[in-house]
Parts: structure tokens; C-alpha cells; sequence
């Protein structure tokens, strides 16, 4: 686990990075209309690796899109803000939002191979933010390229910018579309998943790198995630998330020695061993509700065992220690 205490020093840092405030995203679709995120709150600050998990269509990814104004044409906000250091994104002007993204903020996807262009060369789409962001020529932003490509590990980097998409494995595209996201130096980088289409053994190198590109630049990660596993090793504080709201939030060692809300409690327990790490956050009974259809009280009541009267009432963060919060009645009652 990552024992640095980031947050710890935050005043010091002035605001964070990325701040999401009461961000609520609504979806609009045949079957109705409903916030499949509501008013989340979430701090990523200056250097720190902050982990983003829930189960599949707890409305991570739509989060994330968000930063980035790519939601899908279902799905737009209608509450809250998202701001990049003091400045809000939200409403920004479409030529505003193309000069920040892929700059200032970039996104690493799941799926790397979708997102490089087949019919280019990899130094070639590694070098064009350059390009088209600074002004770079072409000549210094491929040979920019070959040394991006080398500091993500990717062997003989100056014969493989020569080459395309689809003659790399899928832990060297990965490394591409790193070396591409990174090319600007941006402030955040958002990674959706970023490692569920490669082998253990190259997820693993590549969560290395995302931490080395921390480390060297100091670039503040969201990490969307199922693996608790990688949560526990690469995060410094950890968000859960459950039918689009936040109901834990704390320090990673915290969370994972104490977990106080009985959702992130069952997660950690359906969590896999290290031999088994590739399952998915299945193991809970029942499913995560409809986005059409969610309880009015506590979102997780309907699975949870511990449920009580007081849960028909959606409760309020509680502190369980500093800085950790959960939303949960139980922990109303432990304090008296
Ligand atoms: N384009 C879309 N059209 C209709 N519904 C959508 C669309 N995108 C997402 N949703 C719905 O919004 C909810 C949140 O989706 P989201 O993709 O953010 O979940 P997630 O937490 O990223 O899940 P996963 O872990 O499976 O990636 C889900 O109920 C999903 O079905
Ligand atoms: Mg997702």
C-alpha cells in the first residue's frame, strides 16, 4: 500500500486538481429519465492516485466521461460542477474544452486498441499532441515520441514508432496510448479500467508506470476500477460508489483495515485472492439497482444485512475517523 499520507499536506497545495462538486449526470433514454450520478463530491489533489470503485453500472465511467465532455448523447449534467484547479468545466465552449482535453487532462481508456488510429504510426500519434498543442514540428515531435515511447518500457521504442496499431500486443498499445496521454504532461489523467484487457503480468508492469508517471511529474490519477487488489497497491484514497453515489471515502489503508459502510464491506469480502484476481466483484447478493428504479432511502438497504428502520432515509456522510467518511445510520449509532 501507498503510505503516503498526500492530503496530509493539502492546505499547502492551495485546491486540488480535480474537483467534482454535487456533479449530478442525468439519463435520458426510452425507459425513462434518471441521475445515474447524483451529487458526487470527489477531490483528486496534486500528486495523489485516488481510486474510483463500485460495482459494473454504479456509473464510474459516466463520471469520468464527464471530465472530458464525451458523454454519450443519453447522458448530460444537469447539476454541480467539475473543476480543473479553480477553473469549472463545466459549460465550457466546445473549442475550450478541445484546448484542455488531451492537454491539460487526458484519459486512458479500456480499450486502447480503439482508440489509436489504425491507418497511423505509433510515433506518429504519439508525437501530434505535440503537434497540435505546442506548436512542436513534426521532426522534434517524433523524435519526442521515441523518447515518450521509451519511458513507458516499450522495447526498441525507435522501430516501433515505425510501426501500427495492430502489429503491437495488447500491453504495448497500452503503453502507446500511455506514452501518447503523457506527451503533454498533463495535470490529470483519468484511467477507466485501464488494465482489465491485458495478462496479469503486463497489468502489473503497467500500473508501475502509471505510478512512476506520478512519481517523476507529479500528475494527480483517477483510477476507475473493479480490483480491489490494485486499489490497495497503487491508491492513496479511495472513493466507493454505489448506483451513483458515494457512500465510503478515505485513506486506502483505512478503508481496507476498516471499512465501516456494509457495502464496502462486502466488497472487500467477495474480493479475490491473489490467485483468483481476475473475477470481478460478483460475490454480493443481488444486484446493483436499476438507475430507473432506486430506493429512496439508503441506496445499498435492499441488499444489505444490516439494514434498520432508520435506512428507509437516505443518511448523511459520518465521520468514522478524520477524513474518513461513510454513509451509513450504523455509524451515527457507534458514536452515541
Ligand atoms: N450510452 C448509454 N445509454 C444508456 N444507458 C447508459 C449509457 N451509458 C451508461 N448507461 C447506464 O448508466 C449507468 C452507469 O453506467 P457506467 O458506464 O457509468 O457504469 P460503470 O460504473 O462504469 O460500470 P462498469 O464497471 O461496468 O464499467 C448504467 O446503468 C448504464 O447502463
Ligand atoms: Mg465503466
Amino acid at each position: 500500500m501507498n503510505s503516503t499520507h498526500v492530503r496530509a499536506h493539502r492546505q499547502a497545495d492551495g485546491v486540488p486538481t480535480l474537483t467534482l462538486d454535487g456533479l449530478t449526470i442525468q439519463l435520458k433514454t426510452r425507459r425513462g429519465t434518471a441521475n445515474v450520478v447524483d451529487r458526487v463530491d470527489l477531490e483528486v489533489w496534486p500528486g495523489e492516485i485516488v481510486g474510483l470503485i463500485g460495482e459494473s453500472g454504479s456509473g464510474k465511467s459516466l463520471t469520468a466521461f464527464s471530465i472530458f465532455d464525451l458523454l454519450p448523447k443519453a447522458a448530460r449534467v444537469v447539476g454541480g460542477d467539475i473543476r480543473l484547479g479553480a477553473r469549472s468545466l463545466v459549460g465550457l465552449s466546445a473549442p475550450g474544452m478541445r484546448a484542455i482535453r488531451g492537454d491539460r487532462i487526458a484519459l486512458i481508456p479500456q480499450d486502447p486498441l480503439s482508440s489509436l488510429n489504425p491507418v497511423l504510426r505509433v510515433g506518429r500519434q504519439v508525437g501530434e499532441p505535440l503537434v497540435l498543442h505546442r506548436g512542436s514540428r513534426w521532426r522534434q515531435a517524433l523524435a519526442r515520441a521515441v523518447s515518450l515511447l521509451a519511458s513507458v518500457h516499450l522495447p526498441q521504442p525507435a522501430e516501433r514508432a515505425g510501426e501500427y496499431p495492430h502489429q503491437f500486443s495488447g500491453g504495448m498499445r497500452q503503453r502507446a496510448m500511455s506514452a501518447m496521454s503523457i506527451a503533454l504532461e498533463p495535470e490529470l489523467l483519468v484511467a477507466d479500467e485501464p488494465t482489465t484487457a491485458l495478462d496479469v503480468t503486463i497489468q502489473a508492469q503497467f500500473l508501475h508506470l502509471l505510478r512512476e508517471i506520478r512519481d517523476e511529474h507529479r500528475t494527480s490519477i483517477l483510477l476507475i476500477t473493479h480490483d480491489l487488489g490494485v486499489v490497495a497497491e497503487l491508491c492513496d484514497w479511495v472513493y466507493v460508489m454505489y448506483a451513483g453515489r458515494i457512500l465510503e471515502q478515505g485513506p486506502v489503508e483505512r478503508i481496507f483495515a476498516q471499512p465501516a459502510h456494509p457495502y464496502t464491506q462486502d466488497l472487500l469480502q467477495a474480493t479475490p485472492t491473489v490467485e483468483t484476481q481476475r473475477s470481478e466483484l460478483t460475490a454480493i447478493p443481488g444486484s446493483v439497482p436499476s438507475p430507473y428504479d432506486t430506493p429512496e432511502g439508503c441506496r445499498f438497504a435492499p441488499r444489505c444485512s444490516r439494514r434498520f428502520d432508520r435506512c428507509d432515509e437516505e443518511p448523511p456522510f459520518f465521520a468514522a475517523a478524520a477524513e474518513h467518511l461513510t454513509r451509513c445510520w450504523l455509524e451515527e449509532d457507534a458514536h452515541g
